[in-house]
């Protein structure tokens, strides 16, 4: 290693916290780039941070930049680096030019196989052998990085639409719980939404709603779709499905919020209801909020033993049972969104 480097600190530990941020969990391309920018310029002590996407038919496109808000020749700095951007294309290795006395700008494509990134550096100094062996290292590995995200993402997409066509299966067997799931996981988005909670939570939060009742698969369809009152011991079956649930969710790794949402969907919020015995002193927010929106439509959309009522019946029922069986919090939001329409 340099003794006069211009990077910040030992290499080897830069390209591994360059690396732990760039796989922190993000869900989406830009907010990666975001991370990976910000670790990039805390690290390697750059003045400007560019990422560019390298597109066939539209040529280099400008998609985010670390400490360019601050720099007053920011506009004119993204230009000169994409102009540089699009003539280093086709060297597909690391070049650098000087654009201004006191930066100079290095270009290091990111070639991943769906994508082709250039990052574009700028330091206050010409980089020595062993800070450009940084730079090599550093395109690999963030070239690798993307490659997985962008399989990650495949993955997940193929997974929910796996969720989706079971959730399809399942409703099919009885015409008055159709769009049910659906719906709960557009309400619970909604909810989700006006607590405000990250992209990520409310993601987890629609999944949820889609996927809590699964469990019904493992429940007869004469159960399913009887038209009468279930007697205790046909309830006591019923009672059974967000256990199976869990355990249908159980290889395929989801979150711990969407496990317990679809495990604790019918724990009340006083901690009576089902299943029995769960190993909590608090319901968490996620099957608060789905419990709440289950109920919500169950009393909203008609079903074979009942009539529907209208949303202002529902929320004062609601209310009959906030604080007991549903939670106050969610109760008063369902409220709040009703009365401006929102839900
Ligand atoms: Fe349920």
């Amino acid at each position: 290693m340099s003794s006069n480097s211009i990077f910040r600190g030992n290499h080897v530990g830069l390209l591994r916290n360059i690396s732990k941020s760039a796989k922190s969990p993000a869900s989406n391309i830009l907010e990666l780039l975001n991370n990976t920018l910000e670790a990039i310029g805390k690290n390697l002590g750059t003045h400007h941070c560019i990422i560019y996407e390298a597109n066939l038919s539209q040529g280099i496109i400008f998609l985010s930049g670390y400490n360019i808000e601050s720099s007053n020749h920011a506009n004119t700095l993204i230009k000169i680096m994409q102009k540089q951007a699009e003539d280093s294309l086709q060297y597909q290795k690391i070049t650098f030019e000087a654009i201004e006395a006191f930066e100079i700008v290095y270009l290091i494509p990111l070639v991943s196989e769906k994508h082709t990134y250039i990052l574009a550096l700028s330091f206050p100094d010409e980089l020595n052998n062993f800070e450009i062996e940084v730079l090599e290292s550093l395109s690999t590995m963030l070239s690798a990085t993307f490659d997985r995200f962008y399989l990650q993402q495949q993955i997940s997409q193929q997974y929910f639409s796996t969720v989706k066509s079971l959730v399809v299966a399942i409703e099919a067997k009885d015409v008055y719980t159709q769009g049910h799931s659906q719906r709960v996981a557009d309400y619970s988005k909604i909810i989700g939404q006006h607590l405000k909670l990250k992209d990520e939570e409310i993601k987890e939060l629609e999944v949820t709603g889609l996927v809590h009742d699964i469990g019904k698969i493992g429940i007869s369809d004469q159960l399913l779709t009887k038209p009468d009152r279930l007697t205790e011991t046909e309830f006591d079956f019923m009672r059974q499905h967000p256990e199976i649930g869990s355990k249908i969710l159980q290889p395929l790794h989801v979150s711990e919020n969407i496990m317990l949402g679809t495990l604790l969907h019918h724990k009340r919020y006083d901690l009576s209801g089902y299943p029995l015995k769960a190993d909590i002193d608090k319901l968490p927010l996620v099957p608060a909020i789905i419990g709440v929106a289950d109920a919500y439509d169950a009393m909203t959309s008609e079903r074979s033993y009942k009539k529907t009522i209208t949303k202002q019946s529902a929320v004062a029922e609601l209310k009959r049972f906030r604080g007991t069986q549903f939670h106050p919090g969610i109760v008063d939001i369902v409220e709040e969104l009703i009365s401006n329409n929102k839900l």
